[in-house]
């Protein structure tokens, strides 16, 4: 039996920045994200600023999120712009034919986005229309919202409200082009990046960190395709799209209803993500070895079957402990990458997929993915620290997976900041930890955990997964000893 598990974090070593924007987030316009999630209107009886809901906008503050991908996903390739500015009586209404064929009244647009996201002090990051757009629309969308002088898109912005420009940053070329977004070949796609990145312009000292439509999953041709193809100077990053899809993308799993085997399953395919970065970060160190480009991993997270008795394409699910876990073994694999990883957000923010708020009507509740993206925040644009892990495995039939997953970062206070999830269901761990390099004074602790690996928050019972402090470690200089408890993600902050 395995007696101990041991940690070795090297604090004197610290490698790559862990980008803040690793912890991002994406609304798209798909059930009840935008409309009942972040929008309800102004007039609506949801207590609600300017339209949007007081609730999901504080959670989102609290969160401090770095940014939010908007408007879409698939959507954002049938979205055009101009449908969604103006007097919101006057703007057309579309049909969103990927989200269950409902209507779309376009009440929620630019400004509404963008002001937004000004409210919630995060950053936008949008993706514009290439499959179904043209150069001239998504070029006048970037003047309309970055250009400070005398135009007509600026002076279209003024007419609406708007005087000064927002000075966007993150600019998406197209979503998912191999695709929803289009169909295309990599070779065909990265022409048209090409021609549609020449016309994404700067205005005044905005800089623009334009996003290249990257692959789905294993689709490493089209990683190598599009770093052949496009010259460095004119892509900041390149996107890349996997989903935790437990059982098959025809039958998925359950998301409440699981066995432990199915659990390790999950989580087993939440792992990947570790190859699947090297491989395609593998494929851009030979045509970018100093890293410049980012890979942007901007679609992540579980997709189950829908609730019953829901929509089939709002892709409403529960989020249980096991979500919690998940998110917690991908953000360590993120941080892991941060040399190439610059950005991540998490599929999607409200009432959808992997979604950190569920809503009811007027009522909100934080699900277990929320709680670890608010514990992993002191690994934050801190330093990454390279640690040395044994530990036991926990085995469930076919299945098996590290019982410990292990995170380790910098402040630059100087504060080691590790997280550690204890996926086993039923089993607590020691861990003797060695700080290599420090001599330090205290540490405090937070931690996520649930009685059961399918636990979740409902509306009746909002607080069944919570963050709570952490006491059970004991601190002597240079080494810790931990028991991390069954089913719980722990960050021990040591100073
Ligand atoms: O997040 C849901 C959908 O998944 C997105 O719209 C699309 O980009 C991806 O296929």
């Amino acid at each position: 039996a395995f007696a101990q598990s041991k940690l070795v974090v090297n604090t004197l070593q610290e490698e790559s920045t862990i980008n803040k924007h690793i912890y991002g987030h994406f609304a798209e316009h798909l059930g009840r994200n935008i409309y009942g999630g972040i929008w309800v209107g102004p007039d609506s009886s949801v207590p609600n600023e300017d339209g949007y809901r007081l609730d999901v906008m504080q959670a989102l503050i609290d969160l401090e999120i770095p940014n939010l991908r908007w408007p879409g996903g698939c959507f954002a390739d049938e979205y055009h712009w101009t449908d969604g500015i103006g007097d919101p009586a006057d703007r057309p209404k579309m049909v969103n034919t990927h989200w269950g064929g409902v209507t779309e009244d376009n009440s929620f647009g630019t400004h509404e986005f963008l002001n937004f996201v000004n409210k919630i002090n995060t950053e936008a990051y949008i993706t514009g229309n290439v499959g179904s757009g043209s150069v001239e629309e998504m070029s006048k969308w970037i003047e309309y919202i970055n250009f400070d002088g005398v135009s007509p898109m600026a002076e279209l912005r003024k007419k609406n409200g708007q005087e000064e420009p927002w000075n966007l940053t993150y600019w998406g070329v197209g979503n998912e082009s191999w695709g929803c977004g289009g169909n295309m070949t990599p070779e065909y796609y990265a022409n048209e990046y090409r021609r549609y990145a020449t016309y994404a312009r700067d205005y005044g000292g905005n800089k623009l960190y334009k996003i290249a439509g990257g692959a789905n999953n294993w689709d490493l041709n089209w990683t190598e395709v599009l770093m052949k193809t496009i010259p460095l100077e004119m892509m900041d990053g390149l996107s890349l799209h996997y989903y935790t899809v437990t059982g098959s993308w025809e039958n998925k799993g359950s998301a409440t209803d699981f066995d432990k085997e199915e659990y390790l399953e999950t989580l087993n395919k939440a792992a990947v993500m570790d190859d699947l970065i090297a491989k395609h970060s593998q494929i851009m160190d030979k045509y970018d070895p100093e890293k410049k480009v980012g890979l942007i991993i901007d679609e992540w997270g579980t997709w189950f079957k829908v609730e019953p008795g829901t929509n089939p394409g709002f892709l409403y699910q529960q989020n249980t402990m096991r979500d919690a876990h998940v998110a917690a073994i991908t953000l360590n694999i993120f941080n892991k990458h941060a040399d190439r990883v610059h950005m991540a957000n998490l599929a999607q923010t409200v009432n959808v997929l992997q979604a950190i708020i569920l809503t009811s009507e007027d009522d909100m509740i934080l699900t277990p993915t929320y709680h670890v993206f608010d514990l992993y925040k002191p690994h934050k644009d801190a330093k990454l620290l390279p640690h040395f892990l044994a530990t036991e495995k926990v085995v469930f039939g076919e299945q098996s997976i590290e019982a410990l997953q292990v995170s380790t970062s910098k402040s630059e206070d100087g504060t080691i900041n590790i997280s550690i999830a204890n996926v086993h269901p039923d089993k607590k761990i020691e861990i003797d930890v060695d700080l290599i390099g420090m001599n330090a004074t205290k540490a405090e602790a937070a931690m996520v955990s649930a009685p059961q690996i399918d636990s979740y928050n409902t509306f009746e019972d909002k607080d069944v997964v919570k963050k709570e402090a952490f006491k059970d470690f004991k601190l002597n200089k240079n080494s810790l000893k931990v028991t991390a408890p069954a089913n719980s993600v722990i960050m021990i902050q040591v100073k």
